[in-house]
């Protein structure tokens, strides 16, 4: 009788393993683009799949329904030098260049999470984009916090994260209060690596950092976007930095600022085995895309004599050069503006003031006349106790308890903690790091007491 029972419990359970894989194959028919006439769900979830990643069918010159003749990206693949092409290095889904090499895998990477959106896009509005994992939660919310503070056009964040902390982003964004909520809207997003190889991913790149390089393939909508690192904070109106996009002439098409202003302590130059843009390197943790026109060029490069698009040349960028990298994407963003030198503008370094700024002596010219305007805190600086100017700026702001006064919550009390660290080379010039965080804070507060 135990027997029977056993055994009817087997076949249950393999009833069930196999109703879930029919099930799985199915809503992966539904969900490719071309299975046209799907039913209600299926289209709601693949025009989702197109919206925030990039759909296939979506790109202007694919096949694009009637003709069903093979669409461009597949060709162009076989056109392409396949010696750097792996079929081990697939892009996230929706981004289609690799699938003629690995279409069966890759139905399977096509699982998707709808991200959820909320709020209303503004017209103007600046274009934020954030890559979190980790234990970059906190990190990541005081960067927004000072964005939304110092902000004053309306900002959409684009929230890339690891599933866990998608709720807890949700929760802690819609806590905030109503004044400060309306002047942004947010979506989360999940990181997408393909699945079976996430661990080489994770392994190569600092985890998640590489997701950056795809954004322009991911968020096919948007125009133009600012990207930052999780260890950053405004010190001034991120759509000041923004202003940079309507400067770009008519090659230029991303901005950022170099890896380092003195080359006898600067890394590429010394140490780099690839190329990299101008003296120093580019550094890419504050950086400005129109990826309207990084969608639209052809990139000259060192693996083909053709000039090749976005999504077509960072899969053999990355073959060819992922034994002699050593920052992961930031050395790929190098080596592409090295070959393309006429497609960047480079923004002053108090746009992206790091400790290398200060910590052998302040040499960022620009910074020491005008104060610094973003704060990147690399290597940690935020969080321990090596660097302890970066760490009290941060604190200001992750303390800050919205509604509070501006001047005598975040400016005063870090003055004075600022004066506390002047043993330490960047504490010396630790009056720049409030100089224009202080002008940025007094316009707010004039201006909202005008306001009432
Ligand atoms: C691929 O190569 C064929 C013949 O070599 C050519 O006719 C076709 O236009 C190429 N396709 C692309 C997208 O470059
Ligand atoms: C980005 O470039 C496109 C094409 O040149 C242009 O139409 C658009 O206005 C630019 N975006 C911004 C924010 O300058
Ligand atoms: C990688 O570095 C080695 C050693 O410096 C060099 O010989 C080689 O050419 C580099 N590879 C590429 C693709 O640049
Ligand atoms: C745009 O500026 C870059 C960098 O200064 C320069 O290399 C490029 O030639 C310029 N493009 C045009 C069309 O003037």
């Amino acid at each position: 009788m135990r027997r029977y029972v056993r055994a009817l419990l087997l076949c249950a359970v393999l009833a069930l393993l196999s109703a879930l894989y029919v099930f799985r194959e199915f809503v992966t028919s539904l969900e490719r683009p071309t299975g046209g006439g799907a039913e209600a769900r299926g289209a709601r979830h693949a025009a989702a799949l197109q919206r925030h990643h990039g759909a296939r069918g979506a790109r202007p010159g694919a096949a694009g329904g009637a003709g069903r003749e093979e669409p461009r990206w597949y060709q162009r693949c076989n056109n392409l030098s396949v010696s750097y092409w792996n079929p081990y290095w697939r892009l996230p889904p929706g981004v289609c260049a690799m699938n003629c090499l690995m279409e069966s895998s890759f139905r399977y990477i096509m699982r998707k999470v709808e991200p959820s959106q909320v709020g209303v896009v503004a017209e103007e509005s600046t274009h934020l984009a954030v890559v979190a994992c980790g234990q970059r939660l906190e990190e990541t919310l005081t960067m927004l916090k000072s964005a939304v503070i110092l902000g004053k056009r309306p900002q959409q964040f684009h929230i890339f994260a690891e599933d866990e902390l998608h709720s807890d982003f949700r929760s802690a964004l819609d806590l905030w209060p109503a004044m400060y909520r309306s002047r942004f809207s947010y979506t989360v997003y999940p990181i997408t690596f393909p699945t079976e190889n996430a661990g080489e991913w994770k392994k190569l790149f600092k985890p998640c950092a590489s997701q950056r390089l795809f954004l322009p393939l991911i968020l096919t909508e948007v125009d133009s976007l600012l990207y930052v690192d999780t260890d950053i904070l405004f010190l001034r109106p991120p759509e000041d930095l923004w202003s940079f996009l309507g400067q770009f002439n008519s090659t230029q098409l991303a901005a950022m600022a170099p890896e380092h202003e003195d080359p006898r302590i600067a890394w590429y130059n010394r140490f780099a085995r690839h190329p990299y843009y101008g003296k120093t390197g580019l550094n890419s943790g504050v950086m400005l895309m129109n990826m309207t026109r990084i969608r639209k060029k052809h990139f000259k490069n060192d693996m083909t004599s053709v000039a090749l698009r976005w999504e077509d040349l960072l899969m053999p960028l990355l073959q060819k050069y992922k034994l002699n990298i050593t920052w992961g994407d930031q050395d790929l963003l190098n080596i592409i503006f090295y070959h393309n030198p006429e497609s960047l503008f480079v923004f002053p370094c108090q746009w992206n003031y790091r400790p290398d700024h200060c910590i052998y002596g302040s040499n960022c010219v620009p910074a020491e006349q005008e104060g610094v305007f973003i704060l990147h805190g690399n290597r940690g600086v935020y969080h321990d106790e090596k660097q302890p100017p970066f760490r009290a700026v941060y604190e200001a702001f992750q303390q800050y308890a919205f509604g509070d006064d501006l001047v005598t919550s975040i400016l005063l009390p870090l003055q004075e903690r600022l004066q506390k660290t002047t043993h330490t080379y960047c504490g010396r010039v630790g009056h720049l790091f409030t100089k224009r965080l202080q002008q940025s804070l007094s316009a707010l507060q004039s201006g909202s007491s005008k306001g009432r």
